[in-house]
């Protein structure tokens, strides 16, 4: 796939010790086919298909623990019995020679106490409820962590992480992106603590890099990347000040070695919505010293772009290679791509806007 006039995006890159064969990667996406929390044999099928040799994939959000969920069907990995689910999924993915890192999640607030053990109210930093949102189910106003129980969440991504190396993942992205629990207490629209982890910037980003010094700890500095959203609103998580933010946090995250920074770019304020801005991830792109991940918005041109200009490593594709398994060879032959089908995104079918979306060959044997 490589080779003389390859386009930036399908040059190799070496991360850390994982030797990647081009630039593409598969963004984090929930799907919701993940019926009781446990994978299902279909995402075999749906990981394998995007998978390409020296490729990295990085899994959907996976949760930590029971309080971990807010989304119907989303997997988690704090069980026995996910950790055997996830791996012929893994086994898969690493057949065909892809990277595989794991995407571990606490959703905190942005759940309903239908999900929770015991019916209890959803943990956050906050006891702020979130506002009642166009979605089907409504938030639970959530109960603030006492300072004494931070250090067992901070323990329950430990041993997510633990669990998905035994499931045989290359490594672990933290979420800390998109108004979820790491990101209720980094933004200061949301955390109102008045302890050792709200106030200061270095407060609030106090959990978040407990959380990367215990995973680093457990599994190897080598094998951890996080995910970043400083400048996104989405969930009513937004901050008064992202950038500074997102300098603080990747300073910080210098001093553990870790693999990958993954930052959503802040045109994308919510999950989807592309805006027109001003602001830019080159400050934290420059000031990091791992490999750079971005995120949000792109497209082929505009990916060669940012490889080129070295304004990222690698660049994460989300609804493009959700709807196009077979997205770096489209790149590569600058072929045109099947549009996503927005309505099937979070339709719990093991087959529809799953795995059904076809490869070029398909539609070209089609004509
Ligand atoms: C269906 C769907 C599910 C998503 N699930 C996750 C997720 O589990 N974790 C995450 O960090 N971001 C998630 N996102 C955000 C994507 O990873 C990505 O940042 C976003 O789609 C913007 O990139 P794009 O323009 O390439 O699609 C999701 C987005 C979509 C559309």
């Amino acid at each position: 796939m490589t080779g003389e006039g390859s386009i930036p995006l399908l040059t190799p890159y070496q991360m850390g010790k994982f030797k990647l064969s081009h630039r593409i990667v598969l963004a984090p996406l929930t799907r919701v086919r993940s019926y009781g929390n446990v994978p299902q044999p279909h995402a075999i099928l749906y990981y394998s298909q995007r998978t390409t040799k020296g490729g990295l994939l990085i899994a959907e959000a996976t949760g930590v623990s029971e309080t971990a969920q807010g989304y119907p069907h989303t997997p988690g990995i704090w069980t026995k019995e996910q950790v055997e689910a996830w791996k012929p999924i893994v086994d898969a993915v690493h057949a065909k020679g892809g990277i595989f890192f794991c995407q571990i999640w606490h959703v905190g607030r942005v759940s309903n106490s239908g999900f929770q053990p015991n019916e209890q109210a959803p943990i956050s930093s906050t006891d702020k409820a979130l506002t009642p949102q166009n979605y089907p189910t409504q938030f639970t106003p959530p109960r603030r962590l006492r300072t004494e129980e931070i250090p067992q969440i901070v323990n329950d991504f430990k041993v997510a992480a633990r669990n998905a190396i035994e499931a045989g993942f290359d490594g672990v992205e933290i979420h800390g992106a998109h108004g979820y629990l790491i990101d209720q207490f980094m933004k200061d629209q949301v955390n109102d603590r008045t302890d050792q982890y709200g106030g200061s910037l270095e407060n609030r980003c106090r959990f978040a890099l407990e959380i990367v010094e215990a995973v680093v700890n457990e599994i190897g500095a080598d094998r951890v990347g996080i995910r970043l959203s400083p400048f996104a609103d989405y969930m009513e998580s937004g901050d008064s000040n992202p950038e500074a933010l997102g300098l603080y946090m990747v300073e910080s995250l210098n001093k553990y070695n870790i693999v990958y920074c993954h930052m959503v770019e802040p045109r994308m304020k919510t999950l989807e919505g592309k805006t027109e801005c001003s602001q830019s991830l080159v400050p934290m792109r420059k000031a990091f010293k791992g490999t750079f991940i971005s995120a949000g918005g792109y497209d082929r041109e505009d990916g060669i772009k940012a490889v080129a200009e070295n304004r990222t490593d690698l660049v994460c594709y989300g609804r493009l290679f959700l709807a196009n398994p077979d997205l770096p060879r489209r790149f590569e032959l600058n072929k045109p791509l099947n549009k996503y089908i927005r309505e099937t995104f979070y339709l719990p079918d093991p087959v529809v806007g799953y795995t059904d979306y076809p490869f070029l060959e398909e539609e070209e044997d089609d004509k």
